[in-house]
């Protein structure tokens, strides 16, 4: 069975731009706290009405089309996500409607701002038993919907925006998705959290008022804990293969904080500049990161044929997963 390669890339982000200038007029912090702080100076913030599903289908349309693939020939849509337009059904469903994409079968992966990387990985699976011949994989995240706009730890960080990659079986051999890891520690559920408004406490005034239903974050521990098992999962990643680190031509990370992309780049020994970088201007864009990356990179022209792809994200959980791709 031919590895699952990577044939189209497509990215959206809403219009509308909120600058570091702009929540120092909503909440107790600065450009120059933010900036020094995570690399983040602007992110985008999605028009009334837009729902995650909306982010998605743009995406996905950009990368069908790269990817010369029509919605009805997809077997497959995996949406990493953990803001769908509604708890039920999934946001999955509601792109594969409004795609058209009548043959998929398609559901949700919940890994946070490591969703992108999952739901590839569970779609990689699904091409590599032959099970799917053509896989739509979505990150995306209406992120501003869950932010409380009181807590500076939190409102200053995160974007909304969608990336999409098309999944076909591979022309040649050695080239495609080499492998995938995913990882998770369940005990750090708390300290990247919506703690309310689930089936443990449902919806009530008292948590409105609180602002329960909100994210809420241990910035410090998550910040060590990213370090760690990204630096970790990436030794393991490059060693199964039998890579070194100076074989990676390209980094495409999860954009949570530029501090944390240097930590890790710094102790797996591969140069920042291989990283591409663009949580300037959209903050942490949870599961949409990674395949907005890609798709920048791949629409500068930057990915040749045969260039080693170190993939790497982590999210609430906490989750955490890599990919190494042949391009
Ligand atoms: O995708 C995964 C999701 N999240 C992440 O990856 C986030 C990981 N964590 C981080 O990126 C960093 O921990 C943060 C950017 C969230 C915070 O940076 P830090 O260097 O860890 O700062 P800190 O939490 O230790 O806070 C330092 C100070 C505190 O003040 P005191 O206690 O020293 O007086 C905070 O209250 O900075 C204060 N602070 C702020 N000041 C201005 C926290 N947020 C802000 C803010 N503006 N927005």
């Amino acid at each position: 069975m031919p590895l699952a390669q990577i044939i189209g890339t497509g990215s959206y982000a809403p219009a509308q731009v909120l600058t570091n200038r702009d929540l120092e007029k909503i909440v107790d912090t600065s450009d120059a706290w933010i900036t020094e702080r995570t690399g983040i100076r602007e992110r985008r913030k999605a028009a009334p009405g837009e729902a995650t599903s909306d982010m998605a289908v743009a995406a996905a349309r950009k990368a069908l089309e790269m990817a010369g693939t029509r919605p009805e020939e997809l077997d497959l849509i995996v949406v990493g996500t953990i803001t769908p337009d509604m708890p039920m059904p999934s946001c999955a469903v509601l792109v594969q409607a409004k795609l058209g994409a009548k043959k998929a079968f398609a559901f949700d992966v919940a890994a946070a701002c490591a969703g992108s990387v999952y739901a590839l990985s569970v779609a990689d699976q699904f091409m590599r038993t032959g099970q799917a011949k053509r896989a739509l994989v979505i990150g995306a995240d209406l992120f501003t919907s869950v932010l409380n706009w009181k807590d500076r730890n939190t409102c200053v960080l995160f974007g909304d925006g969608a990336g999409a990659m098309v999944l076909a079986p591979a022309e040649e051999e050695g080239r495609g998705i080499l492998s995938t890891r995913l990882r998770t520690d369940g005990t750090l559920a708390d300290i990247l959290t919506i703690p309310a408004g689930g089936s443990k406490e449902p919806l009530t005034e008292e948590i409105l008022r609180e602002q329960r239903h909100k994210v809420s974050m241990n910035g410090r521990e998550v910040f060590k804990t990213a370090v760690r098992e990204l630096t970790a999962i990436t030794h393991e990643a490059l060693q199964a293969h039998g890579l070194k680190p100076n074989q990676v031509d390209h980094v495409i990370a999860h954009q949570a904080n530029l501090r944390i992309l240097e930590a890790v780049l710094q102790r797996v020994e591969i140069p920042i500049e291989k990283c591409w970088i663009n949580l300037d201007k959209y903050g942490n864009t949870s599961a949409a990161s990674v395949p907005i990356a890609l798709d920048e990179v791949n629409r500068a022209g930057k990915l040749k044929r045969g260039d080693l792809i170190a993939m790497m994200a982590v999210g609430a959980g906490m989750t955490w997963g890599s990919a190494v791709v042949r391009w």
